[in-house]
Protein backbone atom coordinates (compact mmCIF):
# COMPACT_ATOMS: atom_id res chain seq x y z
CA UNK A 1 0.00 0.00 0.00
CA UNK A 2 1.37 3.25 -0.45
CA UNK A 3 1.14 6.22 1.29
CA UNK A 4 -2.30 7.84 0.69
CA UNK A 5 -4.21 4.38 0.61
CA UNK A 6 -3.27 3.72 3.96
CA UNK A 7 -4.18 7.29 4.59
CA UNK A 8 -7.32 6.48 2.80
CA UNK A 9 -7.99 3.51 4.96
CA UNK A 10 -6.99 5.33 8.32
CA UNK A 11 -9.77 7.77 7.16
CA UNK A 12 -12.57 4.84 6.72
CA UNK A 13 -12.19 3.42 10.08
CA UNK A 14 -12.52 6.95 11.51
CA UNK A 15 -15.97 7.55 9.76
CA UNK A 16 -16.99 4.14 10.79
CA UNK A 17 -15.62 4.29 14.29
CA UNK A 18 -17.44 7.82 15.62
CA UNK A 19 -20.61 6.41 13.52
CA UNK A 20 -20.60 3.31 15.36
CA UNK A 21 -19.99 5.29 18.11
CA UNK A 22 -23.31 7.49 17.81
CA UNK A 23 -25.02 4.94 16.51
CA UNK A 24 -24.66 3.31 20.29
CA UNK A 25 -25.78 6.36 21.61
CA UNK A 26 -28.83 6.27 23.66
CA UNK A 27 -30.64 8.53 26.18
CA UNK A 28 -32.71 7.48 29.18
CA UNK A 29 -33.83 10.59 30.99
CA UNK A 30 -32.53 11.04 34.89
CA UNK A 31 -29.73 7.82 34.05
CA UNK A 32 -28.29 9.92 31.81
CA UNK A 33 -26.50 13.30 32.28
CA UNK A 34 -27.88 16.60 30.01
CA UNK A 35 -24.86 17.88 30.06
CA UNK A 36 -24.89 22.04 30.28
CA UNK A 37 -22.34 22.28 27.68
CA UNK A 38 -20.08 19.66 25.27
CA UNK A 39 -17.89 19.54 22.39
CA UNK A 40 -19.97 18.95 19.12
CA UNK A 41 -17.71 17.10 16.19
CA UNK A 42 -18.02 14.46 13.31
CA UNK A 43 -15.40 12.23 12.02
CA UNK A 44 -14.06 14.99 9.93
CA UNK A 45 -12.45 17.04 12.60
CA UNK A 46 -10.98 13.76 13.80
CA UNK A 47 -10.23 12.96 10.16
CA UNK A 48 -8.25 16.26 10.64
CA UNK A 49 -6.43 16.38 13.47
CA UNK A 50 -4.89 12.74 13.24
CA UNK A 51 -3.87 14.08 9.33
CA UNK A 52 -2.25 16.63 11.11
CA UNK A 53 0.05 14.47 13.13
CA UNK A 54 0.63 12.28 10.91
CA UNK A 55 2.26 14.95 9.04
CA UNK A 56 4.84 14.66 11.53
CA UNK A 57 4.91 18.84 12.39
CA UNK A 58 3.76 19.13 15.96
CA UNK A 59 3.94 22.80 16.66
CA UNK A 60 2.14 26.09 15.03
CA UNK A 61 2.97 25.06 11.38
CA UNK A 62 0.79 25.39 8.33
CA UNK A 63 -2.30 23.65 9.82
CA UNK A 64 -2.02 27.07 12.20
CA UNK A 65 -1.33 29.85 9.74
CA UNK A 66 -4.39 28.63 7.46
CA UNK A 67 -6.90 29.01 10.76
CA UNK A 68 -5.48 32.37 11.54
CA UNK A 69 -6.58 33.70 7.75
CA UNK A 70 -10.08 31.95 7.87
CA UNK A 71 -10.70 33.12 11.30
CA UNK A 72 -10.05 36.73 10.13
CA UNK A 73 -11.61 35.92 6.58
CA UNK A 74 -14.87 34.79 8.90
CA UNK A 75 -14.63 37.82 11.12
CA UNK A 76 -13.60 39.95 8.64
CA UNK A 77 -10.47 41.73 10.33
CA UNK A 78 -7.53 42.34 9.15
CA UNK A 79 -5.54 39.65 11.40
CA UNK A 80 -6.05 36.67 13.82
CA UNK A 81 -3.71 35.13 15.92
CA UNK A 82 -4.30 31.59 17.33
CA UNK A 83 -3.19 30.80 21.28
CA UNK A 84 -3.38 27.91 23.58
CA UNK A 85 -6.73 29.23 25.36
CA UNK A 86 -9.16 32.23 25.58
CA UNK A 87 -7.36 32.98 28.79
CA UNK A 88 -4.19 33.72 26.89
CA UNK A 89 -5.24 35.50 24.31
CA UNK A 90 -6.64 38.34 27.08
CA UNK A 91 -3.12 38.01 28.94
CA UNK A 92 -1.49 38.56 25.60
CA UNK A 93 -4.01 41.57 24.52
CA UNK A 94 -3.12 43.34 27.55
CA UNK A 95 -0.09 42.41 27.92
CA UNK A 96 0.66 44.41 24.55
CA UNK A 97 -0.78 47.45 26.11
CA UNK A 98 2.46 47.72 27.88
CA UNK A 99 4.63 46.86 24.96
CA UNK A 100 7.34 49.65 24.33
CA UNK A 101 6.73 49.44 20.51
CA UNK A 102 2.84 50.04 21.11
CA UNK A 103 2.29 53.64 20.15
CA UNK A 104 -0.64 54.35 22.82
CA UNK A 105 1.55 53.07 25.31
CA UNK A 106 -0.03 52.13 28.97
CA UNK A 107 1.66 52.44 32.50
CA UNK A 108 1.54 50.99 35.21
CA UNK A 109 -1.32 52.37 37.43
CA UNK A 110 -3.19 52.94 34.50
CA UNK A 111 -6.89 52.68 34.80
CA UNK A 112 -8.98 50.17 33.29
CA UNK A 113 -12.51 49.96 33.29
CA UNK A 114 -14.51 46.09 33.19
CA UNK A 115 -17.62 44.77 34.61
CA UNK A 116 -17.52 42.82 37.75
CA UNK A 117 -19.73 39.96 36.71
CA UNK A 118 -16.87 38.52 34.53
CA UNK A 119 -14.63 35.24 34.20
CA UNK A 120 -11.14 35.32 36.55
CA UNK A 121 -9.12 35.36 33.33
CA UNK A 122 -10.79 38.27 31.79
CA UNK A 123 -9.97 40.42 34.82
CA UNK A 124 -6.63 38.53 35.72
CA UNK A 125 -4.24 40.20 33.33
CA UNK A 126 -5.42 43.84 34.49
CA UNK A 127 -3.92 43.01 37.76
CA UNK A 128 -1.13 40.98 36.17
CA UNK A 129 -0.09 43.70 34.08
CA UNK A 130 0.32 46.37 36.69
CA UNK A 131 -2.89 48.51 35.63
CA UNK A 132 -5.79 49.51 37.99
CA UNK A 133 -9.05 47.64 37.34
CA UNK A 134 -12.13 49.86 38.18
CA UNK A 135 -15.21 48.23 38.14
CA UNK A 136 -18.92 48.64 36.70
CA UNK A 137 -22.01 46.86 37.71
CA UNK A 138 -24.23 45.28 34.98
CA UNK A 139 -27.78 44.92 34.29
CA UNK A 140 -30.26 42.22 35.52
CA UNK A 141 -31.31 40.48 32.21
CA UNK A 142 -28.09 41.48 29.74
CA UNK A 143 -25.83 40.90 32.72
CA UNK A 144 -23.72 43.55 31.03
CA UNK A 145 -22.95 46.92 32.17
CA UNK A 146 -24.93 49.77 30.48
CA UNK A 147 -23.53 52.90 28.22
CA UNK A 148 -24.14 55.40 31.44
CA UNK A 149 -22.31 52.64 34.43
CA UNK A 150 -19.49 52.85 31.68
CA UNK A 151 -19.05 56.27 31.47
CA UNK A 152 -19.47 57.49 34.95
CA UNK A 153 -16.68 54.84 35.75
CA UNK A 154 -14.51 57.38 33.18
CA UNK A 155 -11.71 59.69 34.61
CA UNK A 156 -8.95 61.55 33.55
CA UNK A 157 -6.53 58.15 34.58
CA UNK A 158 -9.15 55.79 32.49
CA UNK A 159 -7.00 54.20 29.76
CA UNK A 160 -9.00 51.26 28.82
CA UNK A 161 -12.21 49.32 28.55
CA UNK A 162 -11.95 45.66 28.69
CA UNK A 163 -15.76 44.37 27.92
CA UNK A 164 -17.04 41.13 27.62
CA UNK A 165 -19.99 39.55 25.95
CA UNK A 166 -22.06 37.87 28.72
CA UNK A 167 -22.71 34.61 27.60
CA UNK A 168 -22.85 35.62 24.13
CA UNK A 169 -25.24 38.64 24.83
CA UNK A 170 -23.46 41.65 22.77
CA UNK A 171 -22.77 44.90 24.53
CA UNK A 172 -24.05 48.43 23.00
CA UNK A 173 -20.49 48.29 20.79
CA UNK A 174 -21.54 51.25 18.80
CA UNK A 175 -22.36 53.78 21.52
CA UNK A 176 -18.78 52.10 23.57
CA UNK A 177 -16.94 52.86 20.25
CA UNK A 178 -18.37 56.24 20.67
CA UNK A 179 -17.64 56.61 24.25
CA UNK A 180 -13.95 55.02 23.80
CA UNK A 181 -13.07 57.74 20.79
CA UNK A 182 -14.30 60.88 22.82
CA UNK A 183 -12.07 59.85 25.89
CA UNK A 184 -9.38 58.14 23.60
CA UNK A 185 -9.96 54.82 25.00
CA UNK A 186 -8.32 51.85 23.95
CA UNK A 187 -11.28 48.96 23.73
CA UNK A 188 -10.69 45.16 24.09
CA UNK A 189 -13.81 42.95 23.64
CA UNK A 190 -13.71 39.83 25.29
CA UNK A 191 -15.57 37.61 22.65
CA UNK A 192 -14.89 34.27 24.57
CA UNK A 193 -18.77 33.26 24.55
CA UNK A 194 -20.08 35.51 22.02
CA UNK A 195 -18.50 34.07 18.22
CA UNK A 196 -21.44 34.70 15.89
CA UNK A 197 -23.08 37.69 17.95
CA UNK A 198 -23.75 40.79 16.00
CA UNK A 199 -24.68 44.53 17.39
CA UNK A 200 -25.91 46.87 14.91
CA UNK A 201 -25.28 43.88 12.07
CA UNK A 202 -21.72 44.17 12.81
CA UNK A 203 -20.24 40.86 14.27
CA UNK A 204 -19.05 41.61 17.98
CA UNK A 205 -15.51 41.31 18.32
CA UNK A 206 -14.64 43.80 15.01
CA UNK A 207 -15.38 46.79 16.99
CA UNK A 208 -12.63 47.04 19.28
CA UNK A 209 -8.51 47.42 19.02
CA UNK A 210 -8.14 43.67 19.83
CA UNK A 211 -10.95 41.13 20.78
CA UNK A 212 -10.16 37.51 22.27
CA UNK A 213 -11.89 34.49 21.45
CA UNK A 214 -11.92 30.77 23.43
CA UNK A 215 -12.19 27.59 21.91
CA UNK A 216 -12.35 25.36 24.79
CA UNK A 217 -15.13 22.69 24.53
CA UNK A 218 -17.90 24.77 26.01
CA UNK A 219 -17.77 27.30 23.88
CA UNK A 220 -19.31 27.93 20.37
CA UNK A 221 -16.79 26.10 18.61
CA UNK A 222 -13.68 23.97 19.85
CA UNK A 223 -10.16 22.68 19.69
CA UNK A 224 -10.10 20.97 22.93
CA UNK A 225 -8.19 23.98 24.39
CA UNK A 226 -7.43 27.04 22.02
CA UNK A 227 -8.30 30.30 21.88
CA UNK A 228 -7.49 33.70 19.09
CA UNK A 229 -6.79 37.32 19.29
CA UNK A 230 -8.45 39.65 16.61
CA UNK A 231 -6.66 42.12 15.47
CA UNK A 232 -6.84 45.25 12.97
CA UNK A 233 -4.13 47.02 13.66
CA UNK A 234 -0.62 45.42 11.54
CA UNK A 235 1.83 46.73 14.52
CA UNK A 236 -0.42 45.38 17.24
CA UNK A 237 -1.13 42.13 15.52
CA UNK A 238 3.01 41.85 15.66
CA UNK A 239 2.97 42.68 19.01
CA UNK A 240 0.53 39.84 20.04
CA UNK A 241 2.35 37.52 18.28
CA UNK A 242 5.77 38.65 19.19
CA UNK A 243 4.26 38.43 23.49
CA UNK A 244 2.46 34.72 22.14
CA UNK A 245 6.41 33.50 21.00
CA UNK A 246 8.49 34.35 23.70
CA UNK A 247 8.44 37.99 22.97
CA UNK A 248 10.61 37.20 20.34
CA UNK A 249 11.27 39.78 17.48
CA UNK A 250 10.63 37.49 14.76
CA UNK A 251 7.19 38.52 12.68
CA UNK A 252 7.70 36.13 9.14
CA UNK A 253 4.75 33.82 9.04
CA UNK A 254 7.50 31.46 7.57
CA UNK A 255 11.00 32.21 8.44
CA UNK A 256 12.68 33.95 5.52
CA UNK A 257 16.41 33.51 6.85
CA UNK A 258 15.34 29.68 6.79
CA UNK A 259 13.90 29.77 3.69
CA UNK A 260 16.81 31.94 2.36
CA UNK A 261 20.45 31.90 3.68
CA UNK A 262 21.95 34.17 1.55
CA UNK A 263 19.45 37.12 1.75
CA UNK A 264 19.48 39.41 4.88
CA UNK A 265 17.07 39.47 7.56
CA UNK A 266 13.97 41.61 6.13
CA UNK A 267 13.64 42.58 10.30
CA UNK A 268 16.11 44.79 11.58
CA UNK A 269 16.75 45.12 15.50
CA UNK A 270 17.18 48.72 17.03
CA UNK A 271 19.17 47.47 20.14
CA UNK A 272 22.90 49.00 19.89
CA UNK A 273 24.21 46.44 22.64
CA UNK A 274 23.59 43.12 20.56
CA UNK A 275 26.47 41.59 18.47
CA UNK A 276 26.02 42.92 15.10
CA UNK A 277 24.53 40.29 12.92
CA UNK A 278 22.68 38.61 16.16
CA UNK A 279 20.45 36.07 14.56
CA UNK A 280 17.06 37.81 14.67
CA UNK A 281 15.55 34.71 15.85
CA UNK A 282 16.34 35.23 19.31
CA UNK A 283 16.52 38.75 19.63
CA UNK A 284 13.38 39.55 22.24
CA UNK A 285 11.72 43.10 21.52
CA UNK A 286 8.70 42.19 24.52
CA UNK A 287 8.19 40.54 27.54
CA UNK A 288 6.45 37.29 26.70
CA UNK A 289 5.69 33.68 27.27
CA UNK A 290 4.52 30.64 25.22
CA UNK A 291 0.96 30.97 24.73
CA UNK A 292 1.01 28.60 21.32
CA UNK A 293 -1.53 25.78 20.49
CA UNK A 294 -0.61 22.67 19.02
CA UNK A 295 -0.81 22.05 15.24
CA UNK A 296 -3.62 19.83 15.63
CA UNK A 297 -5.67 21.60 17.55
CA UNK A 298 -5.81 23.89 14.69
CA UNK A 299 -6.55 21.42 12.13
CA UNK A 300 -9.65 20.60 13.81
CA UNK A 301 -10.32 24.53 14.19
CA UNK A 302 -10.98 24.59 10.48
CA UNK A 303 -13.39 22.22 10.39
CA UNK A 304 -15.40 23.50 13.37
CA UNK A 305 -15.33 26.90 11.98
CA UNK A 306 -17.21 25.78 8.83
CA UNK A 307 -19.64 25.10 10.97
CA UNK A 308 -20.40 27.98 13.18
CA UNK A 309 -23.99 28.97 11.58
CA UNK A 310 -25.49 25.47 12.15
CA UNK A 311 -23.76 25.46 15.62
CA UNK A 312 -25.29 29.26 15.90
CA UNK A 313 -28.46 27.93 14.87
CA UNK A 314 -29.04 25.05 17.13
CA UNK A 315 -28.26 26.43 19.97
CA UNK A 316 -30.72 30.07 19.24
CA UNK A 317 -33.38 26.98 18.94
CA UNK A 318 -32.55 25.87 22.42
CA UNK A 319 -32.39 28.89 23.67
CA UNK A 320 -35.91 29.92 22.45
CA UNK A 321 -37.42 26.43 24.11
CA UNK A 322 -36.07 27.39 27.31
CA UNK A 323 -37.45 31.11 26.87
CA UNK A 324 -41.19 29.82 25.92
CA UNK A 325 -40.84 27.84 28.96
CA UNK A 326 -39.77 29.80 31.35
CA UNK A 327 -41.96 32.65 30.35
CA UNK A 328 -44.39 31.53 32.31
CA UNK A 329 -42.75 31.38 35.38
CA UNK A 330 -42.30 35.48 35.36
CA UNK A 331 -42.95 35.98 38.73
CA UNK A 332 -40.47 33.99 40.14
CA UNK A 333 -37.48 34.45 37.46
CA UNK A 334 -35.80 37.47 35.72
CA UNK A 335 -35.13 36.31 32.38
CA UNK A 336 -32.49 36.69 29.88
CA UNK A 337 -32.52 40.48 27.69
CA UNK A 338 -30.69 41.90 24.87
CA UNK A 339 -30.70 44.97 23.39
CA UNK A 340 -32.74 46.38 20.52
CA UNK A 341 -29.28 45.88 17.86
CA UNK A 342 -28.46 43.09 19.34
CA UNK A 343 -28.17 39.59 17.81
CA UNK A 344 -27.09 37.38 20.17
CA UNK A 345 -25.35 33.64 19.60
CA UNK A 346 -26.35 32.46 22.94
CA UNK A 347 -23.21 30.41 24.79
CA UNK A 348 -26.34 29.96 27.99
CA UNK A 349 -29.40 30.77 29.15
CA UNK A 350 -29.25 33.20 31.97
CA UNK A 351 -31.74 33.01 35.03
CA UNK A 352 -31.95 34.95 38.10
CA UNK A 353 -34.26 33.88 40.82
CA UNK A 354 -36.16 37.04 42.01
CA UNK A 355 -36.23 38.11 45.51
CA UNK A 356 -39.97 37.49 46.29
CA UNK A 357 -39.56 33.29 44.72
CA UNK A 358 -40.59 31.24 47.74
CA UNK A 359 -37.68 28.88 46.97
CA UNK A 360 -33.88 29.43 46.82
CA UNK A 361 -30.99 29.08 43.98
CA UNK A 362 -29.89 25.86 45.98
CA UNK A 363 -34.10 24.64 46.06
CA UNK A 364 -34.22 24.78 41.75
CA UNK A 365 -31.04 23.41 40.91
CA UNK A 366 -30.48 20.63 43.15
CA UNK A 367 -33.74 19.97 41.75
CA UNK A 368 -32.07 19.61 38.52
CA UNK A 369 -29.26 18.18 39.31
CA UNK A 370 -30.90 15.13 41.29
CA UNK A 371 -32.55 14.95 37.47
CA UNK A 372 -29.19 14.89 35.85
CA UNK A 373 -29.73 17.74 34.26
CA UNK A 374 -26.71 19.95 34.84
CA UNK A 375 -26.64 23.99 35.35
CA UNK A 376 -23.50 26.50 36.31
CA UNK A 377 -23.53 28.85 38.80
CA UNK A 378 -22.62 32.68 36.78
CA UNK A 379 -19.03 32.69 36.55
CA UNK A 380 -17.64 34.36 39.36
CA UNK A 381 -20.26 36.28 39.83
CA UNK A 382 -18.98 39.59 41.55
CA UNK A 383 -15.65 38.90 40.65
CA UNK A 384 -14.03 40.87 43.85
CA UNK A 385 -15.25 38.69 46.68
CA UNK A 386 -13.68 35.58 45.36
CA UNK A 387 -10.86 34.63 48.43
CA UNK A 388 -7.77 35.62 45.95
CA UNK A 389 -9.17 39.41 45.51
CA UNK A 390 -9.17 40.10 48.80
CA UNK A 391 -6.37 43.41 49.17
CA UNK A 392 -6.33 44.34 45.85
CA UNK A 393 -5.82 47.99 44.47
CA UNK A 394 -9.41 48.68 42.28
CA UNK A 395 -12.03 50.99 42.04
CA UNK A 396 -15.92 50.59 41.79
CA UNK A 397 -18.10 52.29 40.83
CA UNK A 398 -21.32 52.24 42.46
CA UNK A 399 -22.07 49.78 45.24
CA UNK A 400 -22.33 46.70 42.89
CA UNK A 401 -25.28 45.43 43.88
CA UNK A 402 -26.73 43.61 40.87
CA UNK A 403 -23.25 42.15 40.92
CA UNK A 404 -23.77 40.41 44.64
CA UNK A 405 -26.91 39.91 43.09
CA UNK A 406 -26.22 37.75 40.06
CA UNK A 407 -23.34 35.85 42.91
CA UNK A 408 -26.47 35.13 44.70
CA UNK A 409 -29.34 34.33 42.86
CA UNK A 410 -27.83 33.60 39.24
CA UNK A 411 -27.02 30.55 37.07
CA UNK A 412 -26.96 29.38 33.87
CA UNK A 413 -28.74 26.43 31.85
CA UNK A 414 -27.35 24.62 28.94
CA UNK A 415 -28.36 25.28 24.86
CA UNK A 416 -25.39 23.77 23.23
CA UNK A 417 -25.94 21.16 20.01
CA UNK A 418 -25.67 18.44 21.73
CA UNK A 419 -29.01 19.13 23.50
CA UNK A 420 -31.34 17.25 21.39
CA UNK A 421 -34.96 17.82 21.05
CA UNK A 422 -35.43 14.61 23.15
CA UNK A 423 -33.45 15.81 25.63
CA UNK A 424 -34.36 19.41 25.55
CA UNK A 425 -38.10 18.92 26.24
CA UNK A 426 -36.71 16.43 29.43
CA UNK A 427 -35.22 19.60 30.66
CA UNK A 428 -38.26 22.08 30.37
CA UNK A 429 -40.61 18.97 31.54
CA UNK A 430 -38.20 18.73 34.60
CA UNK A 431 -38.92 22.72 35.07
CA UNK A 432 -42.04 22.43 34.95
CA UNK A 433 -42.10 19.66 37.45
CA UNK A 434 -40.63 21.64 39.76
CA UNK A 435 -42.16 25.12 39.91
CA UNK A 436 -46.15 23.47 39.18
CA UNK A 437 -45.20 22.37 42.78
CA UNK A 438 -44.23 25.87 44.42
C1 LIG B 1 -15.87 35.16 29.03
C2 LIG B 1 -14.69 34.25 29.09
N1 LIG B 1 -13.46 34.78 28.96
C3 LIG B 1 -12.36 34.00 28.99
C4 LIG B 1 -12.46 32.65 29.16
C5 LIG B 1 -11.22 31.81 29.19
O1 LIG B 1 -11.14 30.96 28.10
P1 LIG B 1 -10.30 29.58 28.19
O2 LIG B 1 -11.08 28.63 29.00
O3 LIG B 1 -10.15 29.16 26.77
O4 LIG B 1 -9.01 29.93 28.81
C6 LIG B 1 -13.71 32.05 29.31
C7 LIG B 1 -13.78 30.60 29.51
O5 LIG B 1 -14.64 29.87 29.34
C8 LIG B 1 -14.86 32.88 29.27
O6 LIG B 1 -16.08 32.36 29.41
Amino acid sequence: MNFDEIRNQIDELITLYIEKREESKTFTPVENKVQYAGPVYGPEEIKAMIGSILDGWFGVGKQARAFEQEFAAFLGVKNSLVTNSGSSANLIALSALKANEFRRKLEPGDEIITQAVTFPTTFNPIIQNGFTPVLVDVDLGTYNPNIEQIERAITSKTKAIVILHQLGNPNAMTEIMDLAKKHDLIVIEDTCDALGSTYDGKLVGTFGDMATFSFYVAHHMTMGEGGAIAVNDNGLNLICRSIRDWGRACACPICEVVKNPDKPCPFKTKSGILPEGYDIRYVYTNIGYNLKPMEFQTAMGRVQLKKIPEFIKKRNENFNRLLKTFKDYEEYFILPESLPKAEPAWFAFPLTIKDSAPFSRRDFLSYLEKRNVETRLFFAGNIIRHPAYLGLNFRTVGSLSNADKVLRDSFFMGIYPGISSEKMGFVTETVREFLKEV
